[in-house]
């Protein structure tokens, strides 16, 4: 059983049938903010992305571009570290489903559920779809479609190996009941509910018509269902089932199981009873986010509207990617991608607010005390009710972040930023400035939005990791690390600094310029 203090999250292993769009990018970055707060916040954390590289489908896009499978997903999978790469994310491990240490895997838990009974042969008729690698039986599929993708099913006809899921389906019930959080958000442990009680049939877990697949260890004729395959991963990764399984130990169970809500039947479902049938514990939590959405709907190749991640990180810059994409879905539903909105939080939020408040603070502070404050000997006016509310942000951000809700964490800290914007209007510095008599008063003020700016510092970090470097130097207090840290966000912590002044944090970007 993990440790208390251990942290393990992943995301869904991503297909290599193609390269990824914003909306992949979007789970991986929320995982990211999630790992590095935690990081942040004193846990040893555990952070798993990887590709699943097995299926029909890739099998038949190599081939159709006149490559072997591995030559095709090794180019593929080089593109997805190198997004991973250009977007900061701090993942501890990439698993690949063609990797050595994740077949042994799966073919050790395959065998294991054969040799019990859970695992038995039979003949089998039914609808195939081939891009979501799911069987369908008759009443399932919505006009004689895949109920999932809405993509035409082929009949199959075929010998396969069946997991006996119905046996466990009351014992994942009573699991969901007994655990409230288990699911989340709650209107899709409701959907999983429902999806259990109008009953579940056992499940494929091979085929025959195909070969890129791992296969089943006593049968060379078949390969192993991909969604088994896949959601092994998990603990293939963490070496269950090798000579030393010390990182398993340690990690598992899983605290969050990130993806959208597309697949989170395959998670909150065939997941656990996998696991239950195996007698290991099940993952802690199982979280779905919505979709990010175009205005002509979802994001796909074949409508050719996907939005490239790494176009966007050239012309706006990581930080204002991740905020945006963190900031706009909101916890659980869907949002609307586009590039306008993405420009109008860019002059709103970051350079309007955040950036306005550390440049034109700096400036100030470097103008009439050449960057030298101290600790403030006096509150005034609306000082006790700023202060306050910096006081208590960091719980609140911590407590929105804890249930994974990024986007009104971030509206947390952008509340601090915009009275920290507003109490410089209330107490204008600048007047303060003019007079002998207020010099004290001016450096009281502002000590106190820089003490708030390096709160906010802190609080943006697992989300912006570019912008605490500039922020650090800017506030003075780059080599005081101790400043920096989660524990650190106690209000008056900072006992005197010299700011310096510094370029725009975040420039303003004039639309009609960008058209041109
Ligand atoms: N290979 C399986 C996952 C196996 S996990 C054991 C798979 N791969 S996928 O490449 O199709 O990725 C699906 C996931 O990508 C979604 O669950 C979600 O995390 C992410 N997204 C893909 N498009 C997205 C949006 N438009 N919006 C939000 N998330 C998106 O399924």
């Amino acid at each position: 059983m993990s440790q208390n203090n251990t942290f393990y999250i992943t995301t869904p292993i991503y297909y290599p049938s193609d390269n990824l769009h914003i909306g992949h990018a979007y789970t991986t970055v929320a995982a990211d903010a999630m790992a590095r707060f935690k990081r942040l916040t004193g846990h040893e954390v555990w952070f798993l992305t990887g590709s699943d590289e097995h299926g029909q489908k890739i099998e038949r896009t190599a081939k159709a571009k006149g490559q072997s499978p591995i030559e095709y997903v090794d180019k593929i999978v080089a593109g997805f570290e190198n997004l991973w790469d250009k977007l900061k994310i701090t993942n501890d491990d990439f698993i690949r489903t063609t990797e050595e240490r994740h077949q042994r895997t799966v073919q050790k838990i395959f065998q294991q559920l054969y040799d019990q009974g859970d695992i038995y042969k039979a003949g089998y008729k039914g609808w195939y779809c081939t891009p979501c690698e799911t069987f369908w039986t008759d009443a399932r599929l919505e006009e004689g479609n895949c109920p999932d993708c809405g993509r035409p099913v082929e009949f199959m006809e075929e010998e396969s190996y069946f997991f006996r899921m119905s046996k466990y389906a009351s014992r994942l019930l009573q699991h969901i009941d007994d655990n409230p959080e288990f699911i989340q958000p709650v209107s899709r442990r409701n959907e999983m509910v429902s999806f259990i009680n109008s009953g579940l049939e056992d499940l494929c877990v091979s085929r025959t018509t195909f070969d890129w697949g791992i296969q089943v260890p006593f049968d060379h004729k078949h390969v192993i269902y991909v969604w088994i395959d896949a959601l092994t991963n998990y603990i293939s990764a963490l070496d269950y089932g090798s000579e030393d399984e010390s990182k398993y130990n340690k990690f598992w169970p899983a605290d969050v199981h990130l993806m959208a809500k597309d697949i989170v039947r395959f998670h909150a479902i065939i997941w656990p009873i996998i696991l239950m049938a195996a007698e290991l514990p099940l993952p802690k939590q199982v979280i779905a986010h919505g979709w990010l959405l175009l205005e002509g709907g979802k994001m796909s190749k074949s409508k050719g509207n996907v939005v490239d991640p790494l176009v966007l990180i050239d012309k706006y810059g990581l930080d204002a990617i991740r905020y945006y994409l963190l900031r706009e879905l909101p916890f659980g539903s869907d949002g609307y991608y586009s590039e306008s909105a993405l420009v109008q939080r860019i002059n709103q939020d970051l350079a309007n607010d955040l950036g306005n408040l550390f440049n034109r603070t700096a400036a100030m502070v470097k103008k009439y005390f050449d960057g030298h404050l101290e600790k403030p000997t006096a509150l005034e006016g609306p000082d006790q009710e700023f202060i306050e509310l910096a006081q208590k942000t960091p719980q609140t951000v911590e407590n929105l972040m804890e249930r994974m809700d990024i986007s009104n964490a971030l509206a947390a800290v952008w509340q601090l930023v915009g009275r920290a914007n507003k109490y410089l209007e209330e107490t204008s510095p600048w007047a303060l400035a003019r007079d002998p008599e207020r010099k004290q008063r001016c450096n009281d003020v502002l000590y106190n939005v820089a003490e708030c700016m390096r709160m906010v510092t802190v609080m943006v970090t697992p989300i912006m990791p570019d912008f605490p470097p500039r922020a650090w130097p800017l506030l003075g207090l780059e080599g005081q690390t101790e400043l920096h840290t989660w524990d650190s966000l106690t209000w008056g912590n900072m006992a005197k600094t010299t700011m310096q002044k510094g370029k725009p944090l975040f420039p303003r970007i004039d639309l009609e310029t960008l058209e041109e």
